[in-house]
């Protein structure tokens, strides 16, 4: 029993492996009372703690009650005694904006519900989870919310998403409905949280939580690249090992906010959701609304415990499908040897190239379709480019098939060119205002995905493509951020629902192929990582991580994601040197050794290759297949941070310890710098290890209490460390 519930006390006690979080019923008001280290169940009263600070806030119920600004709340509301930011926040019938909720009942139930039309965490089966399920209800607008409280004991985490419902008898609108709002009793804490742009995503920053708000949000119609939906609040002294961490993560791909704020009396409040800058809902009475899920979990082992929650959890029970447990493909993505040009001449060149060098699937990535040539057109023509590719997809595949290679494409189905003949048919079936001007983004406009015409469209185009199962792949791209944001499906006063609902649509399409194509490995991708999102990993298990494969940026954008994501939904790919986007000259073992920190494959000409390369690559696809799974699914640490010095250093051990790949990167040298030990972590300590390279023996206590020495001359140069456990 992961959910206790004390009736004499209305306590809420819900137990993960190493945590607790703790709520209790008073004055009618669901309080949070607790979360952090597990505690036996019990009555925990004591911890609410009624000051009785008013500084201006009413005392509710004219004195009968709480100062509602000076207690923390489960799922604050807005409009009566609460002034802090809320979690809730609607438009009645007679225009104010109050919302009352109360504690009417609640239930437990076993396993996970699924939330209609949205991505979520799931079980295998009902023994992973327990629900709770809080039902409050404003007595007077007869507003209802279920404050829903998943627990999964075993995965260390529990996720919270509300369902608001319009038990009125006239429509209200909703303003603001966030995921989950969390009450700390005090603001000493850092923020962590992800920023970045296009080839720079998810660099890591760092500051104190002050008095005042703090958010992280995009408005872009993405999770985008700019910010990435979670936050993560830590004790200020924690570390990779050490420390406390509190995280949420929002199950979402579209516009979100996070928020951390210190309050007047130096409490704090953070919340995570939909982005209500973006968002309003009109509920007709009955109706009801889900909000998208944030994974909460807790550490107090430092931020390295709560990424390896947070990566076996995505991992296991969000990602789906064939691939969530098969070994990913060695693929080679044509996109940086060819851009736009290519035909099927140059195609078999490169097949032949790749044959024999242990690759296993070909990516076919832009420009195979339409006229395209350039990005200036033919996005929603999905049909061959037969000048291109004279015997088409099938042409191509039936030559790849005898090389031992598979076939994969790119597509971008929720864009659309304005010269494609389907705009030229469609003209209205993008996003648009009427009377305004349509803003163009890499040449292309946005299609309408709250129009079920549009969806289908999509889906027979895909589809048209899967059906014969020759594709083994699909790189599903999405290359500018949203602006004139409506849709004439909908009227005036439901414009404020079309980012949400687009993304709705886009679920449910994606729903359809990706279970009528189950065989399919599906790569997430938005300029690279402009939608790496625990929201798209539902449908795809892996994402290009960014438009920047150059092996040093790599590493603080790989280093940053691990924050939140699995390896295996970094997409990381060997790239030429110099590199396309930077210029960096890099050694090609160094490319190697960060790539292998991701879901594996190349992104270059092999036919540019030298002997001595190929022979690389021939040795590097062959460690890949045998070394794929525990990169894959091995627990990983981060032992050097990049972004704060010289090198960069982590290790991948796999679940029963026996294995652990290890890498090293030198990023800048210093003269006569230190001597550089790597220590290594998560090992047996009384195992001992031989290095496959080497062949020299260690002890498990060795090599986390001293390390191996790492080279701190030549800027770029890296090592890779296998160790294997051996009998003594
Ligand atoms: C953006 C992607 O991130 C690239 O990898 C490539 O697929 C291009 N789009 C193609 O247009």
């Amino acid at each position: 029993m992961s959910i206790y519930f004390d009736p004499q006390t209305l306590q809420f006690q819900l137990n993960t492996r190493t945590s607790s979080y703790i709520m209790q019923v008073r004055n009618g008001f669901l309080l949070h009372l607790y979360w952090g280290a597990r505690l036996q169940n019990g009555d925990h009263s004591y911890f609410f703690r009624e000051q009785g600070r008013a500084a201006f806030s009413p005392r509710m119920e004219n004195g009968g009650g709480f100062i509602l600004d000076d207690v923390p709340l489960e799922y604050p509301c807005w409009g009566r005694g609460d002034l802090r930011t809320p979690a809730l926040e609607v438009r009645n019938p007679d225009g104010s904006n109050i919302v009352d909720l109360r504690y009417e009942s609640h239930e437990i139930l076993p396993g996970k519900p699924r939330i209609p039309g949205l991505p979520a965490v799931y079980v295998e089966n009902d023994g992973e989870c327990e629900t709770l399920v809080v039902r409050l209800r404003d007595g007077v607008s007869g507003v209802e919310a279920d404050l829903y409280y998943c627990v999964l004991e075993e995965y260390d985490v529990l996720t919270r998403y509300a369902r608001i419902r319009n038990g009125g008898t006239d429509a209200v609108r909703l303003l603001r409905a966030m995921s989950a709002s969390v009450d700390f009793d005090h603001t000493r804490y850092d923020i962590l949280s992800n920023y970045g742009t296009h080839c720079r995503e998810r660099q890591i920053e760092r500051h104190p939580l002050q008095h005042g708000r703090f958010t992280i949000s995009s408005r872009r119609g993405a999770s985008s690249h700019v910010h990435n939906p979670f936050l993560l609040l830590a004790s200020p002294t924690a570390d990779e090992t050490s420390g406390e961490v509190y995280a949420s993560v929002l199950v979402y791909s579209g516009s979100f906010a996070a928020e951390a704020a210190g309050g007047q009396f130096d409490a704090a409040r953070a919340m995570i959701g939909l982005n209500p800058e973006e968002f309003s809902w009109k509920l007709e009475p009955g109706e009801d609304f889900f909000t998208p899920e944030s994974v909460l979990t807790y550490s107090g082992e430092g931020l390295g415990y709560l990424s390896r929650t947070l990566h076996h959890l995505f991992r296991t029970r969000l990602c789906r499908g064939k691939y969530r447990d098969a070994r990913r493909p060695v693929l080679l993505n044509l996109w940086e040897a060819c851009y736009f040009n290519f035909d099927e001449e140059k195609i078999k060149r490169i097949a032949d190239s790749c044959a024999e060098l242990g690759v296993e699937l070909l990516v076919i990535d832009d420009a195979w379709f339409g006229e395209r040539n350039s990005d200036n057109s033919s996005l929603g023509d999905w049909y061959v480019n037969r000048k291109k590719l004279p015997h088409g997809l099938e042409g191509v595949e039936e030559y790849l098939k005898p090389l031992g290679l598979d076939l994969g494409i790119w597509f971008e189905p929720e864009m659309i060119s304005p010269n494609s003949d389907l705009y030229r048919a469609h003209p209205d079936w993008c996003l648009h205002v009427d009377g305004r001007p349509r803003s163009e983004g890499r040449n292309q406009l946005i299609l309408d995905l709250c129009r079920p015409e549009v969806r289908d469209y999509l889906y027979d185009c895909v589809s048209a493509v899967l059906k014969d199962g020759r594709i083994k792949y699909v790189k599903w791209d999405y290359n500018r951020n949203m602006t004139e944001v409506g849709s004439p499906t909908l009227p005036a006063d439901r414009q404020g629902e079309v980012t949400h609902r687009y993304y709705l649509g886009l679920y449910e399409l994606l729903e359809r192929l990706v279970g009528d194509y189950p065989d399919v490995l599906f790569e997430s991708c938005s300029g690279g990582g402009g939608r790496f999102d625990a929201g798209m990993l539902y449908y795809m298990p892996q994402v290009w991580t960014s438009d920047n494969s150059d092996a040093i940026e790599r590493l603080r954008i790989q280093y940053g994601t691990s924050l939140v994501y699995p390896l295996s939904a970094m997409s990381a790919h060997v790239s030429a040197s110099p590199n396309h986007q930077t210029g960096h000259v890099t050694p090609f073992e160094t490319r190697v050794c960060v790539a292998l920190t991701g879901s594996f494959g190349f992104e270059l000409d092999p036919t540019a290759l030298s002997d001595a390369e190929r022979e690389q690559v021939r040795q590097v696809a062959a460690l890949h297949k045998e070394l794929g799974e525990v990169l894959a699914t091995g627990d990983y640490y981060r032992l050097r941070n990049p972004f704060e010095e010289t090198c960069s250093a982590w290790c991948t051990v796999s679940a029963d310890r026996s294995v652990c790949v290890a890498g090293y990167v030198l990023t800048h040298v210093r003269m006569y710098g230190n001597n550089e030990r790597i220590a290594l972590r998560g090992l047996k300590p009384d195992a001992l290890y031989r290095e496959r390279f080497t062949g020299e023996t260690y002890r498990g206590d060795e090599l986390m209490g001293f390390g191996l020495h790492a080279p701190t001359t030549l800027e770029y140069r890296s090592i890779l460390w296998v160790l294997e456990e051996v009998s003594d």
